[in-house]
């Protein structure tokens, strides 16, 4: 009797990304494991990794799908596959859906979704409050036992601190994390840009930098009363670098990423007036953007996560006080971040792929070594290709992409997920 054999894929002529090392190796998978990495390597799947680096797949911790919901703009197909063009194996979906992602069943349905796209691992967050209204806290322990490691709002911040501390200590003892916006309501309402000398120029409200700063402030001080661990999402101010700074140094259990958005754009952009530049928190300015630099080159930062939030057409044509806020970002945050900022390929996937793995729970299958006996969730990437950004070639079913037309350095190749190859040559294969 013979044993049909396995079928062997190989990644040939690469440089391997690991913690330990950065070294020019082939990477051999059969049946969704890295068998063999070094010189070499045949199969019967061949992708060509030469001038790339090939690295444990990008794991993304903020984007929003809008299935259920909003299906208009994204369906979690459309966005896994987005995702998937853009290096990424893994992403935590966000929970401002509607109905919210606050019930085990709505939680199960995301992820079921995401199988069946199977195109990256989904993982849904679950809402800290019921609704993501900021009364009453979400059924963490049921949430937990269906698999959920991240709780947020976003798209709203906890506004009540006795709730908030509730939420922590909770979220303590069932060894869950809790990841906030950092938004003051009340200091932000009707706000449409960062407060500033544009937004002065303008003659529109204001965002100011201490909405984020003050809840920032209050959560370090919540971390430090409940020793729960905390993750701060898209934070955008030299303030707020300063303030997680200095939580690190008192040995708090706290984690922080940026967007893209904010390492490469400023609110100088909103002067004409255009919603694709409208998004929350917003663009800032270009002494935040170095700040935010200076975060990433110290460790201060730990992840660059996109806030992936596409919106249809029509809404993002209103006027710029009534289109809501947020931009594409699965598929240009690679080059995005090489174009800003150019980390070393070590730092780019502590950023992109082994933190947010850690932080959201799921290294055991993601942010792992390129290493025999690993599960093959794997990005191959070329830091030196330019290429120029057009928003009617994007896969996500939105087009709000604010680099149209703008040219990047640094663009994914190939994506395997689950040991099978899903992008090829920078396109989906489903
Ligand atoms: O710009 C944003 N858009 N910021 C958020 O926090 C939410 C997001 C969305 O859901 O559109």
């Amino acid at each position: 009797m013979t044993v049909a054999s396995k079928k062997r894929l190989v990644v040939k002529g690469g440089t391997v990304v690991n913690p330990g090392s950065v070294a020019a190796a082939d990477v051999l998978i059969v049946d969704g494991v890295v068998t063999e990495v070094g010189p070499g390597l045949d199969g019967d799947e061949v992708l060509d990794a030469a001038g790339c680096h090939v690295s444990s797949g990008f794991v993304d911790l903020h984007t929003h799908l809008r299935e259920p919901g909003r299906e208009e703009a994204e369906t979690i197909e459309t966005g896994s596959r987005a995702a998937a063009i853009g290096g990424y194996t893994a992403v935590v979906a966000m929970p401002n859906t509607d109905p919210a992602q606050d019930s085990v069943m709505v939680v199960e349905f995301v992820r079921e979704q995401g199988r069946r796209a199977g195109l990256v691992d989904v993982h849904p967050a679950g809402c800290i409050t019921v609704g993501r209204a900021g009364a009453a806290l979400a059924p963490y322990a049921a949430l937990a036992g269906a698999g959920v490691r991240l709780f947020t709002d976003d798209g709203n911040g906890v506004q009540d601190p006795l709730l908030m501390r509730r939420a922590l200590e909770y979220a303590r003892d069932l060894g869950v994390t809790l990841a906030q916006h950092c938004e003051v309501a009340r200091l932000t309402e009707g706000a449409v840009m960062h407060e500033g000398s544009c937004c002065s120029n303008m003659g529109v409200p204001g965002w100011p930098s201490v909405a984020e700063e003050l809840m920032l402030h209050r959560d370090i001080e919540l971390v430090r009363l409940t020793g729960a661990p905390m993750h701060f999402l898209h934070l955008s101010t030299a303030g707020s670098v300063e303030l997680v700074r200095r939580a690190k140094a008192d040995g708090l259990p706290v984690t922080a990423e940026v967007a893209p958005h904010h390492l490469a754009l400023d609110h100088d952009l909103l002067a004409g007036w255009d919603p694709v530049f409208k998004v929350n928190p917003p663009l800032r300015t270009r002494e935040d953007i170095a700040a935010l630099k200076a975060g990433i080159a110290d460790g201060t930062i730990d992840a660059v996560a996109t806030d992936h939030a596409p919106h249809a057409a029509h809404t993002k044509e209103l006027p710029l006080d009534q289109a809501p806020p947020g931009m594409l970002g699965l598929e240009t945050a690679l080059g995005v971040l090489v174009t800003a900022v150019n980390p070393d390929p070590r730092r780019l996937c502590e950023l992109m792929s082994w933190n947010p793995a850690r932080i959201a729970g799921i290294s055991d299958t993601h942010g792992r070594p390129v290493a025999p006996g690993e599960p093959a969730n794997i990005a191959v990437w070329n830091a030196a290709e330019v290429w120029t950004v057009s928003r009617d070639a994007l896969a996500s079913r939105s087009t709000n992409t604010p680099y149209h037309g703008m040219e990047l350095r640094g663009r994914n190749i190939h994506t395997i997920h689950n040991g099978r190859t899903v992008v090829k040559n920078g396109k989906a294969l489903a």
